[in-house]
């Protein structure tokens, strides 16, 4: 069987820490976000917002929010743009489903969305990373997000400055079972 165009995309994707200083059109930006709005999520809920940053000066503004023990992170800077995602309120049924399921879909509905970002960006020849390692109180601030909200991951996008070595994963028997644990 010949590979899909979708499984190229998937073993081509990295994460990427080392950008060009090329700026990225924002018509790319937009066509990943996009990508992101299409997702689907917990009762079809969006509990996220998506806030772009690929201004110099609020760049510098979060200097401070990857410094001390955040510092590994601060290669998220040097990229010319950075997606920071927002949660926000879930609809009343998305509530109710994550106190009888135990489990707080915002996070799932996170990932999906963020991942069809990354996928539209890897597509387009783009690089991506997640970050989870920062100061959340401190990029808060700097980004004006009104109480109640939290920035929770931020992924950082841009022109590949080198080619990243590829990451073990789990092989296929350790990942997946059927019918049973
Ligand atoms: C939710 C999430 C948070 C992450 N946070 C960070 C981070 O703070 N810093 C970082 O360098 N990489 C971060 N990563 C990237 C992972 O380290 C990376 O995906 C993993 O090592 C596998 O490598 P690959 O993406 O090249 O397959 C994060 C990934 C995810 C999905």
């Amino acid at each position: 069987m010949t590979e899909s165009n979708l499984m190229v995309l998937l073993k081509g994707r990295r994460s990427v820490r080392k950008y060009l200083p090329e700026k990225v059109d924002r018509k790319k930006i937009n066509l990943c976000l996009e990508a992101a709005r299409l997702a689907p999520s917990a009762c079809n809920s969006q509990p996220y917002k998506f806030i772009v940053i690929d201004d110099r000066q609020t760049k510098e503004n979060l200097r401070t929010a990857f410094s001390g023990i955040y510092s590994p992170c601060s290669f998220a800077l040097s990229a010319p743009a950075i997606i920071a995602i927002v949660t926000q309120k879930q609809k009343l049924t998305a509530q109710i489903g994550n106190l009888m399921q135990n489990i707080d879909f915002r996070y799932v509905d996170i990932g999906i969305a963020g991942e069809h970002f990354v996928l539209q960006a890897q597509e387009l020849g783009l690089g991506t990373c997640w970050i989870g390692w920062f100061d959340k109180k401190k990029v808060n601030a700097v980004l004006g997000i009104p109480g109640g909200l939290a920035v929770e991951v931020m992924i950082t996008l841009g022109y590949p400055a080198e080619k990243t070595k590829e990451r073990s994963k789990k092989s296929f028997a350790e990942l997946v079972s059927y019918n049973e644990y």
